[in-house]
């Protein structure tokens, strides 16, 4: 049989794309060498916003007082936190899978080679048999970054050194847990594992932590998380692993830290080798599939979404590609926009970005305004954090008399963030943006009080 598209990787690019194109009648086949999910529901997204929520209720328990709840000898129990991300995962991916299955997608378990091309289409080989399509969709994803570094170049000692994949699965929470990597999964594990107990070390190159965040938020998060305990060591570049410690250089010095168990989370490439892109001559540019609008690779009809083109290693964008790469492919006219995607990151107090930071926009010799406020202006956010400290910063395009960037740290800030995302998408003037009516009372007001601001 020849399919209609053949779907290589079955993360959050895949499974919808195959849903999509199941649906609107495309006979599909969907290949997956590991569970249907991929990072994202296996080892990404999901497990960790489960043990943070876990960690978020720890901490209220802990700070209750403040509301007049008093709860004593407040403590995690890790093995019931995994336990129960494990249900969750696993309720999930077989949700998924029906739903895949529902879409009339052939799913074949195994590991799929692009072999080349005939014509009908493109051949792939999975467990030594031959697929045969007339499209491709590439979405194998991505894998963590193993720095070169002495004693990780040589290959990893996986009692003591884990990334974010091992850290899910530990099932003891370690004394003393180093996070090399101060980005996204090095706050959300470190987040975890301090509220679970661990004396956690944060060491990071840049100055800053939170990668491209905006630096004032950035700080404040740094300043909520060392009253919680966690010590950040910045500007500051692990050069060595040892057995048990880990060498960082800062100033010029070289100093070694001891720990029981290392996390290293600087980053991750996309997943591009040992597929076979070389083929059918797909073109790759320093490991990322390149795409076009259409998600469309430099082969006609071969396709790409998710983290492996490394366009933005998020789930909602690899979600968006791979609708825009099936609308594409149905001969629907669409295209790929990137400057409306939120970013989250699930501490306590959670962080959420969409657009434009300030400093995003004049890099880009744009003229702008940006209005900062403190979250207390809503009623909400006053009632449910004693003594918080949030901020909300919009940036303003004063040539377009439009919002391009909103910037948040406050709990809710990941629900209300598509508000902001919708508002930047849809390019509304700021006196549009004036018109909308708010829920009161609402931390999403805050956007709206910043807007009046102004
Ligand atoms: P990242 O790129 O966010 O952060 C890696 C950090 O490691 C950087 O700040 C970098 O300066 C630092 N670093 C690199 N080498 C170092 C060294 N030798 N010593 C000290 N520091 C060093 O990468 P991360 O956190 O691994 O996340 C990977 C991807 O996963 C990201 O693209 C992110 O978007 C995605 N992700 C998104 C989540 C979310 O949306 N909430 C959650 C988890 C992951």
């Amino acid at each position: 049989m020849i399919y209609d598209l053949i779907v290589l990787g079955g993360g959050p690019a895949g499974y919808l794309a195959c849903e999509r194109a199941g649906h609107a009648g495309l006979k599909v086949l969907l290949i997956e060498k590991e569970n249907i999910g991929g990072v994202c529901l296996n080892r990404g997204c999901i497990p960790t916003k489960t043990l943070l929520y876990s960690a978020k209720i720890k901490d209220s328990a802990e700070h209750g007082k403040k509301y007049g709840v008093i709860a004593k000898d407040v403590t995690i129990d890790h093995a019931a936190v995994i336990k129960r991300k494990n249900k969750v995962v696993k309720k999930l991916v077989s949700g998924v899978k029906s739903q895949v299955k529902g879409s009339g997608t052939t799913i074949v378990d195994g590991e799929g080679t692009i072999t080349g091309t005939s014509a009908d289409g493109y051949s792939v080989l999975v467990n030594d048999e031959t697929y045969t399509a007339k499209r491709l969709l590439i979405a194998t994803g991505s894998s963590p970054i193993i720095p070169p570094i002495e004693g990780l170049k040589e290959g990893i000692d996986s009692s003591f050194v884990a990334t974010s994949r091992e850290m899910l699965e530990l099932m003891e929470v370690p004394k003393k847990l180093i996070v090399i990597g101060g980005g996204v999964i090095g706050l959300e594990m470190a987040s975890y594992y301090n509220s679970a107990g661990s004396d956690v070390i944060v060491i990071e190159m840049l100055p800053t932590i939170g990668g491209t965040i905006d630096s004032d938020i950035a700080e404040l998060l740094k300043k909520e998380y060392t009253k919680k305990g966690i010590t950040f060591n910045l500007s500051s570049k692990v050069t060595k692993v040892n057995k048990s410690s880990v060498v960082y250089e800062k100033d010029g010095e070289s100093i070694k830290v001891s720990a029981d168990k290392v996390l290293l989370s600087v980053g991750r490439k996309p997943n591009s080798n040992g597929i076979g892109l070389e083929n059918i001559n797909v073109e790759v540019e320093r490991g990322a599939i390149k795409i076009d609008e259409r998600c469309m690779t430099n082969i006609a009809n071969v396709y790409c979404a998710g983290d492996v083109n490394a366009k933005s290693m998020l789930a909602h964008t690899a979600y968006r590609q791979a609708e825009v790469a099936v609308n594409n492919m149905l001969g629907r006219k669409d295209i790929m926009r990137y400057s409306a995607i939120p970013g989250v990151i699930y501490t306590n107090p959670e962080v959420a970005g969409v657009g434009h930071t300030k400093k995003s926009a004049e890099d880009l010799g744009m003229n702008i305004t940006e209005k900062a406020i403190t979250m207390n202006y809503s009623g909400r956010y006053m009632a449910e954090n004693e003594r918080g400290e949030g901020i909300i910063k919009i940036i303003v395009d004063n040539e377009k008399n439009t919002l391009c960037g909103v910037h948040i740290i406050g709990n809710y800030a990941s629900e209300i963030i598509i508000s902001a995302g919708i508002m930047i998408e849809k390019e509304m003037s700021i006196n549009e943006i004036k018109e909308l009516i708010f829920p009161h009372p609402t931390v999403s007001e805050a956007i709206r009080e910043a807007i009046f601001q102004l």
